[in-house]
């Protein structure tokens, strides 16, 4: 089967972690969020995968190269400007020849993408929109259907009051390929404002797909770390990269771990690894591969990318850590903080909560 996956915007909300890499190659439990969801399209038989980039698309390209290694086949297709979640589909029609599904490129989800076809093809829809519940439907697209499925409304981020339900737009749509001939060529257009409301105006049957499957977008930093404690605390199930080095600790490849070190699970340590003596590491948390943690220091929630080095008597509490960073002896980074990749933090430094700091070469 056929899928677009829109990976072309600029992630801003997830800054600094996306200052300098897409949000799609954020690394979760080691890995770019984009392997964990290509694997997931694969395991449904979804395999003619055409990727719509713009922001940064060299580095999703030289990762995934033309998807062999990953079982799939992979087309890339570059916005000069970003279109839109539509525009940018319209910008791809000609690998469509076929029903086809679209994601956005930052959900992740256990939802049944084979279910979902059979009741597309089941209703007859032009269009299926996959629903999922959430507590707070004020900062999302809102959907109403009749009894039968069937999309009546469509609000974008309704008040409280105005919200007909609490299931959202899930960011996952199957589109019968004549769809496209409703939006305009190389313009700026989307799904949720521009494409739906238009089919509903003409009376296309567009039908909602509900499902409690686990579903998540990782469009913020928390939400970020949410999906790395729904994935460690095993509330969703992903295979974890590495072998089972105790209860609870998966470590990848060759590390150097000092006997002295004590490491409680759930922690996923990435391959080349060092780390000396006296650390101790409290799940959940991941350390990513070439990483260098320091004599005494302490990693507890956190999550720290590859190639980051840790000075000794460091302490990490419930932070974001990106790639190549160093951080000098005895220097704390308290819950909450953010550090976007080639970080450098002194010696004796203390990041207080929710600190933030960008990559040198983006601070102006
Ligand atoms: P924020 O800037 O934080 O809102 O993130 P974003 O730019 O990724 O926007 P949003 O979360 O609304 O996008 C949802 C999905 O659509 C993401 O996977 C984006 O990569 C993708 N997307 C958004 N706009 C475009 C676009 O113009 N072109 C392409 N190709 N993809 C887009």
């Amino acid at each position: 089967m056929k899928a677009v996956i829109l990976v072309g915007g600029e992630g801003t909300r997830l800054r600094p972690l996306t200052c300098n890499i897409p949000k799609s190659m954020v690394p979760i439990i080691n890995r770019p969020f984009l392997e964990h969801m290509i694997n997931h399209l694969k395991s449904h038989g979804i395999d003619d995968i055409t990727l719509a980039l713009c922001h940064l698309p060299d580095q999703i390209q030289s990762y995934f190269g033309d998807g062999s290694d990953f079982g799939v086949k992979l087309t890339y297709v570059i916005e000069d400007y970003p279109m839109g979640t539509a525009g940018a589909v319209k910008n791809v029609e000609q690998h469509l020849d076929e029903t086809f599904f679209v994601f956005n490129g930052d959900i992740f989800t256990d939802l049944d993408f084979s279910a979902m076809m059979r009741s597309h093809r089941q209703m007859g829809a032009k269009v299926t929109i996959a629903l999922t519940p959430v507590e707070d439907p004020t900062i999302y697209g809102v959907v109403e259907t009749d009894a039968g499925g069937r999309l009546l409304r469509f609000v974008e981020k309704p008040s409280r009051d105005e919200a007909p339900s609490n299931m959202i737009n899930a960011g996952t749509y199957i589109v019968e390929p004549d769809v496209l001939s409703h939006i305009p060529p190389r313009c700026f257009f989307t799904f949720e404002r521009e494409l739906f409301p238009l089919l509903l105006n003409i009376g296309d049957p567009i039908y909602g797909y509900p499902s409690n499957a686990y579903w998540i977008d990782i469009g913020t930093t928390e939400k970020y770390q949410k999906l790395h404690h729904d994935l460690l605390t095993r509330r969703v199930s992903r295979g974890f990269p590495g072998q089972r080095a105790g209860e609870g600790i998966w470590v990848e490849g060759d590390c150097d771990i000092h006997p002295s070190a004590q490491l409680k699970g759930p922690t996923v340590i990435g391959g080349n690894c060092v780390i000396d003596s006296g650390v101790q590491v409290k799940g959940p948390s991941v350390i990513g591969q070439g990483c260098h943690i320091g004599k005494d220091s302490l990693i507890e929630g956190a999550i720290v990318w590859h190639n980051t080095r840790l000075g000794q008597g460091v302490a990490l509490r419930n932070c974001i850590i990106a790639e190549g960073i160093f951080i000098g002896d005895r220097s704390r980074v308290a819950e909450g903080c953010i550090l976007g990749n080639n970080v450098v933090i002194g010696c004796d430094q203390s990041l207080t909560q929710g600190t933030r700091v960008w990559p040198p070469e983006n601070r102006r």
